[in-house]
């Protein structure tokens, strides 16, 4: 099957210069040419998906799958390690914080270093009334009749008010409660009372036309109040306003507090150095 063109030379015919060559056309012109959709391999990569890429881009996706499940399988470890390290140090720091107030029991007869009148009633009462604080009481809205109901003669809480803010004194009933020697203070806003120690015609929110002795004996039963233990503040009592036509209470037969005493009160010691006794309990 050879092609003679010349005399002594032999000429294989194109299709069988090289056995089982394709014949070879030019892009655009071959016969039906397939196209395959453009992707990305895992470097970012343009390749296509023709069969002969398919199995690196699958081996690819494995191996990427792989090593994102590796990550984040070290990454759960290292955070429960975390919590672990940091439950294993509170469990280390909690016999010492437990010692401490028996320490501080033992030297100062006080849990807190004896620190509790200067540092202790402040934080309470931040922590008190800061939003921070999950267990926040509200504190309630009193107009003076609802007041009235705590005053300690029937068998709920008692309430008393001082300049407003109405504190919770159940915790001493004896005193406060039915019989209590100071009971007329109860269910009230008497603060006039606890600056002129009127306990029979002071027993009033009003305040006007107190000397500076009284304003300060005001602020001391103020602050007795507020940083007491016992005594939770609740709420606050809206006492009706006052006009120039409401005559300012008279003095009573208690003489005023001495300005030395910065209204301190001290249970029978300044009284008995004036001859006053204590006073008498009001039933009503
Ligand atoms: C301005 C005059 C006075 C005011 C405002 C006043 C107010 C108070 C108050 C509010 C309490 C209760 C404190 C608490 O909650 O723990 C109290 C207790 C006490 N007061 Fe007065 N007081 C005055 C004068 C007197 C006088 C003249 C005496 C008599 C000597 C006296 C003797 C006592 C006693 C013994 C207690 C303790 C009651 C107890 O624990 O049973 N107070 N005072």
């Amino acid at each position: 099957m050879s092609n003679q063109t010349h005399k002594d030379v032999y000429v294989n015919p194109p299709d069988e210069n090289y056995p089982g060559a394709r014949q070879r056309s030019k892009p655009g012109q071959g016969p039906a040419e397939e196209t395959y959709d453009r992707t990305k391999d895992a470097y970012g990569n343009i390749v296509t998906d023709k069969p002969a890429n398919r199995a690196i881009l699958a081996s690819q996706k494995r191996r990427l799958e792989h090593e994102a499940k590796l990550k984040s399988h070290t990454e759960q470890r290292k955070a429960k390690s975390k919590l672990n390290s940091t439950r294993s140090s509170i469990w280390s720091i909690l016999p010492f914080l437990i010692f401490l107030p028996l320490l501080s029991s033992f030297l100062t007869q006080t849990y807190s270093f004896g620190l509790s009148p200067y540092f202790l009633p402040p934080l309470r009462r931040f922590w008190a009334e800061t939003p921070l604080n999950p267990f926040k009481v509200e504190m309630k809205m009193f107009t003076p009749q609802s007041l009235a109901l705590y005053d300690g003669k029937e068998d709920r809480p008692v309430y008393l008010a001082i300049d407003g803010t109405v504190y919770d004194v159940s915790s001493n009933r004896r005193i406060y409660g039915k019989g209590g020697s100071y009971n007329m203070m109860a269910g009230r806003d008497a603060s006039r009372a606890f600056t002129t120690g009127c306990f029979e015609t002071h027993l009033t929110h009003d305040t006007r036309g107190l000397s500076e002795a009284e304003i300060a004996s005001l602020e001391h039963w103020k602050s007795f109040f507020a940083n007491h233990e016992k005594y939770p503040k609740i709420g606050y009592v809206k006492n009706p306003p006052l006009t120039d036509s409401d005559p300012i209470p008279e003095p009573c037969r208690v003489a005023e507090p001495e300005p030395d005493s910065k209204g301190q009160h001290a249970p029978g010691e300044a009284a008995a150095k004036k001859g006053k006794s204590k006073p008498e309990p009001v039933h009503g």
